[in-house]
């Protein structure tokens, strides 16, 4: 039996709060001290639904995020992200971290997700996964495809428009991580959404996390979030940002 074909996809946008969001953004503040008592278990597991909706290049859902639960990891996450109030009194710890290698098994479950869809996917999009992301994310045998990719990029680019692509593992981790920090802004804000607080942190010793966590060679600790009640005197100081129009430019 034919599959209707997914270009008949419609998803109107439904109505929004903006002044709810309004209130989400506003009061979001990077809290340092925080109550001891817990975020129920289902806010939680909601919030980190809800970063795994943040857009995501390629659709490659580059990210992981590890909420350590147990009290003796617990413990030494909060040392290892040198024993900061934000960590210490945190009721949730999440490590969000960037994945630049599981886009080859990420290519192929959107393959599968294609071939178990009702829908008909452009043959196109398959294609795109089949081999386009081994082009786009891959770097070769000796690194030779990024090599390549660095003198063919420049070249195109001279005639039309050229994607500009990872061409070394460092381009990789710059690809994963933003992927994964807007998950992170999609976390704290939902936990803000919820009544809760957070502090994204990146002072903490990486070697400990990987090792704490068991992580694989090519996972990057983005940051750590800690989250909770906010507790009096858990926001250092009014919120300072410099004028608007040193970073929004209109041209
Ligand atoms: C990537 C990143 C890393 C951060 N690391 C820490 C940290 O280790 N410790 C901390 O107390 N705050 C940390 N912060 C919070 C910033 O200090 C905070 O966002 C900034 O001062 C602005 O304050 P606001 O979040 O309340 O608007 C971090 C923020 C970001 C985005």
């Amino acid at each position: 039996m034919n599959k209707p074909s997914v270009k008949q996809w419609q998803e109107p946008a439904p109505d929004t709060d903006f002044d709810a969001f309004v209130t989400v953004v506003e009061s979001r503040r990077s809290v340092r001290k925080f109550e001891p008592e817990p975020i129920p278990d289902e806010i939680v597991e909601r919030c980190l639904d809800l970063a795994l909706l943040a857009p995501t290049s390629s659709n490659l859902q580059s990210w992981e995020f590890y909420r350590v639960v147990d009290p003796d990891k617990k413990q030494r996450l909060a040392e290892a992200c040198l024993s900061q109030p934000a960590a210490t009194t945190a009721a949730e710890l999440i490590v969000a971290v960037a994945r630049t290698d599981t886009w080859r098994e990420h290519s192929r479950k959107m393959v599968e997700v294609f071939d178990q869809s009702e829908w008909e996917w452009p043959k196109t999009m398959r294609a795109y996964y089949e081999m386009m992301t081994r082009i786009a994310y891959g770097l070769g045998p000796a690194r030779l495809g990024g090599a390549v990719k660095a003198v063919v990029e420049p070249v195109v680019s001279l005639f039309r428009a050229a994607p500009t692509l990872p061409k070394d593992e460092c381009d990789l981790k710059i690809w994963a991580v933003k992927t994964t920090a807007l998950a992170c802004e999609n976390l704290m804000l939902a936990f803000r959404a919820a009544g809760y607080d957070s502090c994204p942190m990146e002072g903490f010793d990486e070697r400990r996390i990987r090792k704490l966590l068991k992580l694989p060679k090519d996972a990057v600790v983005v940051m750590v979030v800690g989250a909770g009640k906010r507790a009096p005197g858990g926001v250092y100081g009014p919120r300072i940002r410099f004028e608007r129009d040193r970073f929004i430019h209109t041209v």
